[in-house]
């Protein structure tokens, strides 16, 4: 039977001191190959938090350690002040929701979600499972079978059965990673009105960034088995502090520069011939070389000799090489003179026409957008293959 069933029998703590999830310096080594290394991480009480990351960079080996169902090489996972490191699986206040659901084929939905309840013999649990299933509005479906049911209503399922045990944590590994698109989308709205509603801690697991900046108060970006950067998504977003953080949550024109230094609250870079200023909380490096990031949909661009709304130099000799149309926005590819492709994304307002491929362009961008990173990193990290 699946290991999501062992889980999660211990029920809440009373409320009190903080409940935070600590990890500290969590290590996995298998044989020949270290999935998590020294992971520093904490999750606090209440919060959606999601790790998110490319496949393989351990984030199921994090949520097993922490349900319990893996055991760290190295390194303590406390709740609160209790430390839960070696605790058998299910002497934990931790639930886990899988991919693949596991919900029991032969029980109906009602006696699914009853399942964590009866196995620790609380027999009189009519009104707990009717809100569960109210709160994953399933009420009308209790006495289907699963295979009766969609992807979707079984996953919420699944989500009752764990909730019902009310446990401190609520682990989510690529709950949705089955569900179609659309489905994926409802689903993740629907995944925060109930954290929300219930105020429990999740750590939800997931390699789809949209996703996770949906749903998630804090995310995690990790990368072979670190935290590359963690904060909130629009944080994350604005100012990465990697190459790969910039490239793997949404996309970034990482432009080569030489760091001039610092001056006052700006850090002055030479890009092509012009001095860009950025911001100096943005800039994760003060010397040397440079990558000069800044988001496309940042990038402003007008026909050649036509004017800009930025104060920052404008940088001409571009032209398109690539339009394509996607409703609310067009997105351009502008070969620069010293011939590195910009992604430019301009917002649909219909001020004016799509500018087609081959026309001179200028572009520049507003100083207190761009970031700057160390270019000892790959420019490439963290983008993904198709
Ligand atoms: N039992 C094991 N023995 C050896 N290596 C393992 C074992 N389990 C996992 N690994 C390796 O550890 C790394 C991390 O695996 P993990 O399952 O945590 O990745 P993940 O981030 O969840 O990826 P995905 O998004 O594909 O689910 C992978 O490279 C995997 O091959
Ligand atoms: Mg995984």
């Amino acid at each position: 039977m699946s290991q999501v069933h062992e889980t999660g029998t211990a029920t809440r703590a009373p409320s009190g001191p903080s409940r935070d999830l600590k990890l500290a310096q969590l290590t996995k080594e298998y044989a020949t190959f270290t999935a998590v290394k020294a992971l520093d991480l904490v999750v606090p009480q209440g919060k959606f938090f999601a790790l998110l990351g490319p496949s393989g960079c351990g984030k199921t080996t994090t949520l097993r350690m922490v349900a319990g169902l893996e055991t760290p090489t190295s390194g303590t996972i406390h709740l609160g002040d209790t430390e839960i490191t070696y605790d058998k699986p299910y002497k934990r206040p931790v639930n886990t929701v899988f991919q693949n659901y596991a919900l029991f084929p032969h029980l109906n939905i009602a006696k699914n979600v009853a399942f964590g309840l009866e196995r620790r013999g609380i027999k009189d649990h009519k009104k707990q499972v009717a809100d569960m299933l109210e709160l994953v509005e399933l009420t009308s479906q209790a006495h289907k079978k699963p295979t009766q049911m969609s992807g979707g209503q079984q996953q919420r399922v699944a989500l009752a059965r764990a909730l019902i045990n009310q446990p401190e944590v609520l682990l989510l590994d690529e709950p949705l990673g089955a569900l179609d698109l659309k489905l994926r989308r409802g689903m993740q709205l629907e995944l925060k009105r109930i954290q929300t509603e219930v105020g429990l801690t999740f750590v939800h697991v997931t390699h789809d960034q949209e996703e996770a900046m949906t749903m998630a108060d804090t995310i995690a970006v990790m990368n072979q088995g670190v935290i590359e950067q963690m904060g909130a998504p629009n944080e994350l977003y604005e100012n990465p502090r990697t190459t790969f953080v910039a490239n793997f949550l949404g996309q970034s024109n990482l432009i080569a520069g030489e760091i001039e230094g610092r001056d006052g609250d700006l850090v002055k870079v030479r890009v092509q011939g012009a001095v860009a200023s950025i911001p100096a909380d943005r800039a994760h490096s003060e010397s040397g070389k440079g990558w000069l990031g800044i988001r496309p949909e940042k990038v402003l661009i007008a026909e050649a000799g036509q004017p800009i709304d930025a104060p920052g130099d404008v940088i001409t000799g571009g032209y398109v090489t690539d339009v394509s149309f996607v409703g609310v926005s067009t997105q351009y590819m502008v070969k620069m003179p010293w011939g590195q492709e910009l992604m430019v994304f301009e917002q649909n307002t219909g001020a004016r026409r799509m500018l087609p491929v081959g026309t001179k362009v200028d572009i520049s961008w507003r100083p207190e957008f761009a970031f700057l990173l160390d270019a000892s990193q790959d420019a490439k990290a963290g983008i993904e293959e198709d």
